[in-house]
């Protein structure tokens, strides 16, 4: 009991220490969350200054994917940062239009939110594929009237689909290759 007690008042004492110790609540999380999706699909400067930090990061071997047009030798490499700054995020966001952007989950810790959502590709030259993806984001304590911003962004999607609504990735479709996938026997189609 007693250790109890002195732990709640450790964590207490922990809680008012400083902007570092504070934990994001389910409303942050969601605004948080929601800010991230307004920079996909309702675009502005404005908005990015607003809700990124300077030396945000965003990691995402799906865009670099889409950015290379699929291509193993395009310019840029799987495993490097997407965007490095909030300068160059902007530069390169800023010229994309406006990307459906549907939450269909968020779930957090004290400093980071993980998403999932799901979109539509407004580029899409043929019946369409879903896309569905997985958003980790780091975020700092600032406080005032946005106190979370967003550090650092791990993004990953299904790019396949995208590259397949975009007629870029042109699939060989037939009953021999619906049966062995379904059957999980194997990820890559030249086994089958
Ligand atoms: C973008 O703006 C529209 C119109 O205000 C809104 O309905 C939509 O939820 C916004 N998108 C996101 C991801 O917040
Ligand atoms: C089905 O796909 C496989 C693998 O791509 C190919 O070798 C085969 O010729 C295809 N069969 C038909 C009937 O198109």
């Amino acid at each position: 009991m007693r250790t109890t007690l002195l732990t709640l008042l450790g964590l207490a004492a922990t809680a008012l220490a400083g902007p570092g110790s504070y934990c994001l609540t389910d409303s942050d999380a969601q605004r948080v969350a929601n800010n991230f999706g307004q920079t996909i699909e309702n675009y502005s400067d404005a908005l990015a200054d607003r809700v990124l930090t300077q030396d945000f990061t965003d990691y995402s071997d799906s865009v670099n994917e889409l950015i290379n047009n699929g291509c193993p030798n395009g310019p840029q490499p799987l495993g490097s940062a997407t965007f490095t700054s909030l300068a160059d995020f902007k530069a390169g966001q800023g010229a994309q239009p406006s990307i459906p952007f549907q939450i269909l989950n968020v779930w957090h810790n004290c400093d980071t939110v993980t998403l999932r959502w799901r979109s539509s590709n407004p580029g899409t030259v043929q019946p369409e594929q879903q896309v569905t993806g997985i958003i980790v984001l780091e975020t700092c304590f600032v406080g005032g009237q946005e106190p979370w911003l967003i550090d650092t962004v791990y993004s990953e999607f299904n790019s396949g689909a995208w590259l397949y609504d975009l007629g870029v990735f042109q699939p060989t479709c037939n009953a021999t290759s619906a049966k062995f996938f379904k059957r999980g026997i194997s990820w890559r189609p030249n086994m089958l």
